[in-house]
């Protein structure tokens, strides 16, 4: 009897273990959507502050930017750089950024964004969502 008995407690014990994780699970993935989320948004802010202007909206056809960075030729490194100190890169010689100012046509534009990595990474995110 004793032994059923606690049979059933050991077994009551493990099924409610079980549904705490469940439960734990779901409040993960909520957190992950939010911050998911709050990253998009942080980065459509910056984009549409800072980038519309030449890059034109995410949704337009042919943005060649947001082309660019869906495909994921560049390293994220390399758009960090070229956003936050293209001038530094241009002057040290780095091929991509003098590739890219060729491909422009020498336009006079540089981007020296004050932005943190983290910045960056949120417009980034945006662009490719
Ligand atoms: C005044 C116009 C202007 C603004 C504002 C601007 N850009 Fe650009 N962007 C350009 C031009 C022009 C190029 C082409 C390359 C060059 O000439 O430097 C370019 C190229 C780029 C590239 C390289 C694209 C590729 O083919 O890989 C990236 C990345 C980029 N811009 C990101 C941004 C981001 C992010 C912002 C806003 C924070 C921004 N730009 C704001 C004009 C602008």
């Amino acid at each position: 009897m004793i032994r059923i008995f606690s049979f059933l407690l050991l077994m009551s014990f493990i099924s409610c273990k079980k549904k705490e994780i469940e439960k734990n699970k779901f409040y993960e993935d909520l957190a992950l959507q939010r911050s998911e989320i709050l990253l998009e948004n942080i980065g459509k802010k910056y984009y549409e502050k800072n980038c519309v202007n030449c890059h034109a909206g995410k949704d337009v056809k042919d943005n060649f930017l947001e082309n660019s960075v869906r495909n994921q030729k560049r390293s994220e490194r390399f758009f960090i750089d070229f956003i936050t100190k293209q001038d530094s890169l241009l002057k040290n010689g780095n091929k991509e950024a003098l590739a890219l100012k060729d491909w422009s046509n020498q336009n006079a534009y540089s981007h020296n964004f004050v932005f943190n990595d983290r910045e960056v990474k949120a417009i980034l995110y945006y662009l490719k969502k």
